[in-house]
């Protein structure tokens, strides 16, 4: 198969999107503010439908960030959960659920978590809820009537923000867990409005931690995308 020619551009994205990965280990240091003002900037570039940017974002650091993780997991001990988005493991086809799995068994091998150990993961993700150690934490709210199409807007928006925090050295962990408890981070941060879709934990990386270093595979381009009425098939070409 015929490679298409690299430029700088497309090096660069390689680098950035290949590079960003979901971190659960991090140093104590806070984001300069010049730095967070800047990956947020950024992240507003995000593409919307009819550019309505239907994004809320609110970024808890410092004694706020020590408020909320302490308010969340007394939330989590009284079961006192809250979603504005409904969740069901059924929504998940059968394929989903065996790439769930083959996750799950790479992170939780790593932490040295058996499978059949239930009560440790389920203390791991518990523990989660104080943003995996990072010293701040982004709240994507969608605006609006926070229906499907919002929500689609508010995801380009999390990949955006995800990619732009890699370009600046930062390294985040998208955590859908943090939802759950949509009204208690409201609550916390005075808020009245949006629908909390997913939280971002975020700061500099603990290389030396071994979760970090776990990797996720993903599923062949062809098991996912088809590309249709295209002149020449994949074989009419290999054949010449
Ligand atoms: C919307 C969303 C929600 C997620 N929720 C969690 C979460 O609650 N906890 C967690 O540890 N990781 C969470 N992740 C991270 C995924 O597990 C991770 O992105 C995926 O396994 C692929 O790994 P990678 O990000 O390292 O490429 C979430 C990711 C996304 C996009």
């Amino acid at each position: 198969m015929r490679l298409p020619v690299p430029t700088e551009l497309s090096d660069y994205a390689e680098k950035l999107i290949r590079g960003r990965r979901a971190t659960r280990a991090f140093r104590p240091e806070a984001v300069p503010d010049d730095t967070m003002r800047a990956i947020f900037s950024l992240a507003g570039a995000a593409p919307s439908n009819s550019n309505a940017q239907p994004w809320r974002v609110e970024v808890a650091s410092g004694a706020t960030r020590e408020r909320l993780a302490d308010a969340l997991r007394a939330a989590h001990a009284e079961h006192r959960t809250s979603a504005d988005f409904a969740y069901s493991e059924d929504m998940y086809a059968p394929v989903h659920q065996a790439r769930r799995a083959a996750f799950g068994a790479g992170l939780y091998g790593a932490l040295g978590i058996g499978p059949d150990d239930h009560a440790t993961r389920a203390a791991y993700d518990a523990e989660s809820l104080r943003f995996y150690g990072a010293p701040h934490a982004a709240f994507l709210f969608v605006t609006g009537d926070g229906g499907p199409r919002l929500a689609a807007d508010v995801g380009a928006y999390l990949q955006t923000l995800l990619l732009a925090m890699t370009a600046y050295g930062v390294a985040s962990c998208p955590q859908g867990l943090l939802s759950f408890y949509a009204d208690t981070v409201r609550a916390e941060l005075g808020l009245t409005e949006g629908k909390l879709l997913v939280g971002v934990s975020f700061g500099y990386a603990d290389e030396s931690a071994p979760v970090n270093h776990v990797t996720t595979e993903r599923a062949p381009l062809e098991e996912v995308t088809t590309f249709h009425g295209q002149a020449r098939s994949r074989r009419s070409r290999e054949a010449g």
